[in-house]
């Protein structure tokens, strides 16, 4: 289909914007302490978030629903009688945009949320070309929002995706628990949903013709040395390749607890030393691995104090490369690493797979739509391998899935530093809009 411009009618209430919509959230659960923002499931900030999106969407006249997995769904919908009757049949083979609104601890403002709110502002830039009489859909849009994609509160990943697609076990999500020791199970209940009815969605997957995610870039991928230019930075957009395989482990490092002052160094079995030489060995192991990334974010002592050996330490390791096979290599060198490290110091360690996704690629036939219609905003933009892990990736193994990356000049992610300019946000909206009235 050959896309007109539609010029806006000169009376209309200037466009929204993504950067108006996200000035809308602006203070919603920054956080002074860590700087940028933590917005983990079902906390107060992350329900404001799901609370102020389902109030942009009614705004725009679209039927929002809660399904059993906590995904929020809004719905764009073509008359019934164009597809057959019935409201159901017309939402069949839908196309659907969307992504999160929870973040990591201290992330950025643009992960997860700027999916959304491009997904709103090409919604309505969609709504006028229609009104103008320049679009005439076949399908149903919807835009989805998606629990927990960080994982940062249950551990897991794409739970909301995990769940609706029957990529994890409803029993084994249910009994995952945050720092508190609340199941998930708990605090889905907790916020209005019932467990019993938590995971495969069948009739929620097989509405979902296409997916399409526009997601922050996350690392140097468009403004990194491969892309700048003399002219300076790279392109502003890219389309999806591949999501890099991945996957979460918990190391136990297990000792005696016991005083600081009163313990001879030699009479020691500190699972803190353990647990130091291991993080050093990640880093050792992983960079003798071309390409491999492996990251030690989190570790827990208990008991914790200042002044105690700890009796037990937990850390928790993510990594990743493209071939699943070099990352199950790594892991069991790491594992024996542990290990090692552990008996040298009396204590001992055990390693726990808590997540693991394979290297995903991407519908080649929808990359190849998603390219046509974002090079007609970005005439430069590549296909982009990411390092990053997202919703798409999850749903890819059960629909035709893509996504498109908007450049983030400072390279930086899952940090206050994260960015993206304006006019890279709005070249997003106009590409994904134009991708969307392809596939609609
Ligand atoms: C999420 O952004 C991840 O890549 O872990
Ligand atoms: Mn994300
Ligand atoms: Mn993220």
């Amino acid at each position: 289909m050959t896309y007109t411009p539609v010029p806006p009618p000169s009376d209309a209430p200037s466009p929204t914007t993504v950067n108006s919509l996200l000035a809308a959230i602006a203070d919603v659960g920054a956080d002074p302490r860590r700087g940028g923002y933590s917005r983990p499931v079902w906390s107060d900030a992350e329900r404001e978030l799901r609370s102020w999106f389902l109030a942009e969407a009614a705004a725009r006249g679209l039927e929002t629903t809660t399904d059993a997995n906590g995904v929020l769904w809004a719905w764009w919908d073509v008359p019934a009688a164009r597809r057959g009757g019935s409201l159901e049949a017309s939402r069949s083979d839908a196309v659907v945009t969307g992504s999160h609104l929870d973040s990591v601890p201290g992330g950025g403002a643009f992960d997860g949320p700027l999916g959304v709110a491009s997904a709103l502002a090409a919604l309505d830039q969609l709504a006028a070309r229609e009104a103008a009489g320049a679009l005439h859909r076949e399908r149903a849009l919807a835009v989805a929002v998606f629990p927990e994609e960080e994982g940062s509160r249950f551990g897991v990943a794409c739970l909301g995706s995990r769940l609706l697609s029957g990529a994890i076990a409803p029993e084994r999500a249910l009994a995952l628990t945050d720092a508190e020791g609340i199941t998930l199970g708990e605090a889905a209940e907790r916020n209005g949903l019932d467990p019993r009815r938590m995971g495969p969605d069948p009739a929620a997957l097989d509405r979902i013709g296409r997916f399409v995610e526009l997601h922050v870039e996350q690392g140097r991928g468009l403004d990194g040395p491969d892309h700048r230019g003399p002219a300076g930075p790279g392109p502003a957009l890219a389309v999806g390749s591949t999501v890099l395989g991945h996957g979460r482990w918990r190391l136990s490092f297990r000792g005696q607890g016991n005083h600081a002052g009163t313990t001879l160094m030699q009479d020691r079995a500190d699972p803190m030393v353990a647990a130091a030489e291991t993080v050093l060995a990640v880093r050792r192991l992983a960079a003798a691995r071309p390409d491999a990334r492996a990251t030690v974010g989190r570790i827990s002592p208990i008991p914790g104090g200042t002044n105690v050996i700890a009796s037990r330490v937990d850390l928790w390791m993510d990594v990743r490369h493209a071939e699943d096979e070099v990352t199950a290599a790594l892991v069991a060198e790491i594992a024996d690493s542990a290990r090692a490290h552990a008996a040298a110091e009396g204590c001992t360690g055990e390693l726990v797979e808590e997540s693991l996704s394979g290297t995903v690629h991407f519908d080649p036939q929808l990359a190849a739509t998603l390219s046509g219609a974002v090079r007609r905003t970005a005439p430069a933009a590549p296909m982009l391998a990411t390092g990053a892990g997202h919703d798409a990736g999850v749903l890819a193994a059960r629909v035709p899935t893509g996504m498109i990356h908007v450049r983030n000049p400072t390279g930086i992610s899952h940090a206050p530093e994260e960015h993206v300019e304006d006019d890279d946000a709005a070249a997003g909206v106009l590409a994904l809009a134009d991708a969307l009235e392809e596939l609609l």
